[in-house]
Formats: structure tokens, sequence, C-alpha cells
């Protein structure tokens, strides 16, 4: 349709129809089994039904043809329902959580995972995905950290704008791609505490600096939708926040999509004491520009008494209205409003998504420990021991419409590569201690201490039997993303008994954790020869562990959030600033910042990572010292493979503005390039430096480089190497 149709097709709807375009309602009014993502309101009102112009959380061609047919069938305009779901890391093929996929540092293949998402979710009758999720996330407390990628503005804005590409590709009427929303607008990784929905407290300074980067680079790349926040900031609610959506996100940012809430966000404002009744959020949602309701029926039920009381004007609806018939334009609805409903058509797991999910699974992982060059395996008897030895629930909490039957567990992996008389398995203990909260439950087993002693004394006969235990502990899926904040870092106590007593056997442990958040490991570190971080993997997790394991991939992923000595130290980042009183790197620092009982950084920080072989950096250089704004200096290092194994390096790039008008962190990651060396290959690895790496959000409140000095780090993580500096004139 071009621009003078819709245009006129707008001019012809009742107010009725145009305030419903703004309206989402829940897939459960149209499919029973429809997957809820926030809290159930009860049945809309028939007429919301027959005219709300968006619907969320379901899928699959069959089921929404039929809801389609019979939905533009009653529609005076017979315009086409716009259906939406959370293809957050996978739709069938279910690819490592993001804060994972983060840890491969590398966009491409997280863009060519979006795609297939994409592909996957638009050939189930999905128009749009709610994600990427570009959240700075400093704070391992926060559950929904597993969706983000991570605690570094500038990793997160490359993965946010890589997703959203991979997942609209060039033209989204092309019907392998689905349009994407960048969310949560604004700062929801910043919940005070790391408490879900809690409000956020942060310096116009912060905000901009950190918080906002990646959103910002995400919706350069032309995201269709944008999604509200449910947190407040400095007071006021993201979803009736004007200043935030009307001048940062339209004017600023320069978005003109569609603005959706988040689910029953606009009615939250009455809990925020920010909105009276849900007229009062509706009318603020209104005027904060929020153009789609998701589910809190504030919209429905009042946005058109507004308009007719002439309180909210009926152009500010148009416009809204007109950005929602937009996006479905794009989306080629008016064309074709069954695409993707190709009834024969079902999303199949292919051997290339298959391949496509196992790499990124391999890549994504870290390893933290190699103690005596433990891993990779041998020829030596292994036991697969651990509640995630065995199970095929790699998955996260947001990857609900892939299957668990499709997932390759660990030990069905082991058990394609080793013959069996080599590897035995045993679950060794329960995934929860006995009454744990998950995000939907109080998980309780009826004689959990019994199931337990049992679970015991077989992993204790296995680890026995075995050279070495490859013990597979973590998180519960149902312990991270939405409302599953936690003030424990902690691996449940039943595993940690489970290391303890295998410990005691004497054999060798290579730990393996399954955590969608940092952990503290300080314990499982000291009780095992190697440690990895295998996130929650997906699909092809079995796999992609494997080929770790077993030396066919040299591990290169790197943390994407800092790890931890003690949930103390949350929130914790690397680019933190420099205080008064520094804490001598090499002493106890009395009077100076520091904890008596702790360290500040990290137990493993950002960007930290090993692989079975090794790498020296050479001396790093810099092409001149001084530089005009005008000019670019390039950062150079050599990097060498000195070990005996083929294996990825990610080679960082970290600067250090030293005095500023407003203070500096002591470093932040400004570039990095992820290479692939042969044993004993070199390769010279440079960065350009020029003056818009060196801006920030300057005590004008402007974004600005400021002459004078900085320090540049070529390195392999971000605590280490040693900087060089030049001047900016
Ligand atoms: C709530 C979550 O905060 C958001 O991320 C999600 O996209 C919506 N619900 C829809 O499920």
């Amino acid at each position: 349709m071009d621009k003078k149709a819709l245009e006129a097709l707008l001019k012809d709807m009742s107010l009725e129809e145009k305030v419903m375009q703004l309206v989402q309602i829940s897939g459960a009014e149209y499919e029973a089994d429809a997957e809820i993502t926030g809290v159930e309101r009860g049945q809309v009102k028939d007429n919301v039904k027959r005219l709300a112009g968006s619907t969320l959380g379901i899928w699959g061609s069959k089921s929404l043809r039929r809801i389609q047919e019979q939905y533009m069938s009653e529609h005076p305009h017979h315009i086409p329902l716009m259906f939406m779901l959370d293809v957050i890391h996978g739709h069938k093929t279910v690819l490592p959580c993001p804060l994972g996929q983060g840890a491969t540092f590398d966009p491409d293949a997280v863009r060519k995972g979006a795609e297939l998402q994409a592909r996957e979710a638009a050939a189930d009758g999905v128009h749009a995905t709610f994600s990427p999720m570009a959240d700075l996330c400093r704070d391992a407390r926060w559950g929904r950290i597993m969706e983000s990628t991570g605690e570094d503005k500038l990793l997160n804005s490359r993965m946010a704008a890589a997703m959203v590409e991979g997942y609209q590709g060039k033209d989204l009427k092309d019907n392998a791609h689905v349009a994407a929303c960048v969310k949560h607008f604004a700062a929801y990784g910043a919940a005070e505490g790391g408490r879900d929905y809690n409000n956020t407290e942060l310096s116009e300074h912060t905000l901009r600096e950190y918080y906002l980067r990646a959103y910002g680079e995400a919706i350069k790349k032309k995201p269709a939708m944008v999604m509200t926040s449910f947190n407040s900031i400095n007071g006021i609610p993201a979803t009736g926040n004007r200043i935030l959506m009307r001048k940062i996100l339209r004017e600023e940012f320069g978005f003109q999509g569609v603005l959706i809430s988040d689910w029953a966000a606009v009615g939250e404002m009455i809990n925020h004491g920010y909105a009276e009744d849900q007229r009062d959020a509706a009318l603020k949602g209104m005027l904060a520009g929020v153009d789609i309701d998701m589910c809190s029926g504030c919209y429905s039920a009042h946005l058109e008494g507004l308009v007719n009381a002439g309180i909210v004007p009926i152009k500010m609806l148009n416009e809204a209205v007109l950005r929602v018939l937009n996006m479905k334009n794009d989306l080629g609805l008016f064309e074709d409003p069954f695409r993707g409903l190709d009834a024969d058509v079902t999303p199949v797991i292919t051997e290339e998504s298959r391949r496509l999910a196992r790499e990124m699974v391999a890549a994504s992982i870290v390893l933290l420990e190699n103690k005596g060059k433990t891993l990779p395996l041998g020829k030596e008897k292994i036991a697969f021991v651990g509640p995630y030895a065995d199970t095929k629930k790699l998955q996260s909490s947001w990857a609900f419409s892939g299957d668990d039957e499709n997932t390759v567990s660990v030990w069905e992996a082991a058990s394609e590569v080793y013959e069996a008389e080599n590897i035995k398995s045993a679950a060794g203990c329960t995934m929860l201690d006995q009454d744990a909260v998950t995000a939907r439950e109080i998980r309780h087993i009826d004689n959990w201490q019994d199931i337990n002693n049992c679970l015991l004394a077989e992993a204790i006969s296995v680890a026995e039997w075995a050279d070495t235990v490859v013990l597979c502990l973590g998180e519960d899926m149902a312990q991270s993303g939405e409302a599953t904040s936690k003030v424990s870092l902690r691996l449940p106590a039943v595993q940690m008994q489970l290391l303890h007593e295998i410990k005691k056997t004497g054999k060798k442990i290579v730990t393996l954790v399954f955590t969608g958040r940092p952990l503290e490991l300080m314990e499982v570190r000291e009780l095992s020869d190697a440690l990895m971080v295998c996130w929650l993997p997906g699909t092809e997790g079995g796999h992609g562990i494997l080929d770790v394991l077993t030396g066919k991939v040299s591990p290169s992923g790197r943390l994407t959030a800092s790890f931890p000595y003690t949930v103390g130290q949350e929130p914790l980042h690397y680019d933190m600033y420099p205080t008064g009183r520094p804490k001598p790197e090499n002493g106890p620092g009395p009077y100076t910042s520091r904890y008596l009982d702790c360290e500040n950084g990290a137990l493993y920080p950002f960007g930290y990572g090993l692989s079975y072989t090794s790498f020296s950096y050479g001396d790093a250089r810099l092409s001149a010292q001084t530089m005009s704004p005008y000019e670019t200096i390039t950062a150079s290092v050599t990097v060498k493979n000195t070990g005996d194994r083929k294996g990825s390096a990610t080679v960082q790039l970290y600067i250090r503005d030293i005095t500023g008008s407003r203070v500096r962190p002591i470093r932040e990651l400004a570039d990095f390039k992820k290479i692939s060396l042969e044993p004993g290959a070199v390769e010279e690895v440079s960065f350009v430096i020029n003056e818009e790496m060196l801006r920030f959000w300057t005590a004008e409140e402007k974004w600005e480089s400021e002459p004078g000095k900085f320090q540049v780090w070529i390195c392999d993580n971000s605590r280490d190497g040693k900087p060089l500096e030049f001047q900016l004139s």
C-alpha cells in the first residue's frame, strides 16, 4: 500500500477502530495454550478482541491462519492482526542465551543467529519479535542479565545492532524476516538492588554515557519497534516518561517506528504512584508517546473517551495509529495478511541450523581454569555427573517455543564421541535445594533427602570407576530471566555438597557451569581442575560442549560480565571510576577505596577467557604520540600462537581518558577483534583510534572529546596489559 492509500485508510477508520490499533491483547484470547508472559487480567470485551491491532504469545501457521481469517472477516476495514512473540535466542533451533552469545565476541555470528531465528519464526506466522534486549547489566542479582549481552556498552551496542540487522534483513516483506523490537527503554538493567521491576536512580550523565548507548546504536539500524521498560527512572516510570520517549528516543535518536509498552506497564503506572487510575495511566502513556498498550487494558477502556473529551489530541492519536499501520504495511500484511501462514510449512530444525547453533555454543564457552592442562579430555574413563549431565533442559526461560526433545544433552553427545565402556553418567543430586523458589513456583520434591542420598551414592561409585569426572552443575533455567532476582550467587547447596563429595574420591574434576548469570565460583575453582562456563546453551548444547571438551574446538569465549568473588561486590563492572584514594595494586591500602574483606575487582573480569593454546602479545605500538581531532592513530600489536593447537584470540582495545571535565573510568573497551591462529602463526592486529571514540558526555552536557592525555591497552582482557600514552590536541 502506498502512503496515500494508508492515509486514506486512516481517514476512513472510526475512532474505536483507531484506538484498537493501539491495543495489544494476550494470545490467550485466541488460543488456549498461548504463552502468558505477564500477569493475566481476565478476558477482554468482545469489541476489543474483534478489533485489537496485535496480539502476542501464539505461533504456528495452522492456528494463526484460522485466527487471522476470522479476525479479518470481522474487522470493518479488514486490517490484518499482527502476531508478536518473544523469540529471544531461538524459535525452534535454540541458540545460547544472549549472555552466552555475547561471550562469542562475534557480532557476525550473532547476526546470523538472529537471521536463523527470524527465518524459523516467520515460517511459523510470527511478524515481530521482542528482541534485542539492549539493557546494560552490571548486577548479577538481576536475573534478566541472562537476556542481555552483559556489562559493556560497546559490546552491547554491536550485539544489539547485529541482532536488529539479522532479524529484519533488508526488507521486512521478504517473509524470512521479522520486525525487531529494541527493549527495554530505558535503563531497566539498573534496577536498584538488582530487584526486578524496581526503580532506577541515575544521573543524566550515567544514563547517557552508559545505559542509553546500546539502545541508541541499535536504533540506528531502524528497528520496527522499541519497548518501554517497567522501571521508573529518577522518579518517573519509563512508560510515562515524556523526556525519555519524546525527546531522547524520538528527537535525539530519530526513532520513527512503533513504541510499545511492556506487558501491563501502562496500567502499572498506578502502582508506581504516578497515575491516579486507568484513565490517567492511558493519558500519561499517550502523552509520553507510547503507541501500543500491551495488555494493560487502559487504552482500550479510556482512550476513546480521552480523545472525545479533547484531552488527547486527535492528531496525536492519528500519528500513533499511522505508525502501527505503517509497520503492518512494511511487513507486507496488506498485500499478504497470511504471510508465513502456509499450513503445510512448519519450521524444522535443519542440519544447517544445528551446525550454526553448535558452532555458537562452542564459541560461547568460557574456559576459566585449566590446571595442569586437564583439558582437553584424552582417552581416560570419564564420568559425566551432575544434574546437568543428562538433561535436555538446556534452554532458558525465554526459549519457550523451542522443544526440549530436539535438544542434545551432554550425555547424548558424549555417547556419540566415546566408546560405551569408557563413559558413565549419574545425576548426583537434584537440580535445586528443597523448596527452592523459581520464577513461577516453589519447587517441592517429596522425599528430597532420600532421593539425594541415593543419587549421591550412585555418583560416588561412578566417580570411583572413572579417571576424570565432568561435573555438570548450574542454576536451574527457571532461576534466570524475568522475575528471578537473587541475593545469593552461589550454586545450590546440594550441588556444592556433590562437588565436595566427588572431590573426596581424588579424581580429576572438570566442572561445567550452566548459568544465565555470573556466579560466585571461588570455592568451585578451588575444588576443580578445570572450570568452564557453558551458559544456557540451547538445542546443540551437548554437541558444542563436547566439541570443546574433546579439543575439536579450542575454547575462545570471553566473559561478558564480571564474575564476582562475592555477591557483596554487586553491582560490579570493570569500567569503574578511579576515586580520590585508589587502592594500590599490590598492597593492603589502608585509608583507600577498598573492602577490608575482598578485592575490589572481579574474580574473573570482563573479557576474560582461556584457550587450549597460548598467545603472546608483543609490545603494543602507536603510530603517533599526538593526534589532532582530525587525525587518527593506529594502535597495533603482534599476536603469536605460542602453543601447539589452533585457537582464537580476542584482542581487546581499551582506552582511558586520564583527565576530563568529568572523571573517566579506569578503562573502557574501545574495539575488539577475534583472530584465529595456527600453532606458531603470527598476526599483526591493528585498531584505528579516531576522535569520535574519545567522546563522552562532558560536564557541558555535550558529546565531545577533550584535549589531553589518553592511555591505550591492547590486551587479552579488561585487567591485563601495559598502557601506552598519546595526547589529543
Ligand atoms: C515482559 C518482558 O519484560 C518483556 O521482555 C517481554 O517482551 C514482554 N513481557 C512480552 O512477553
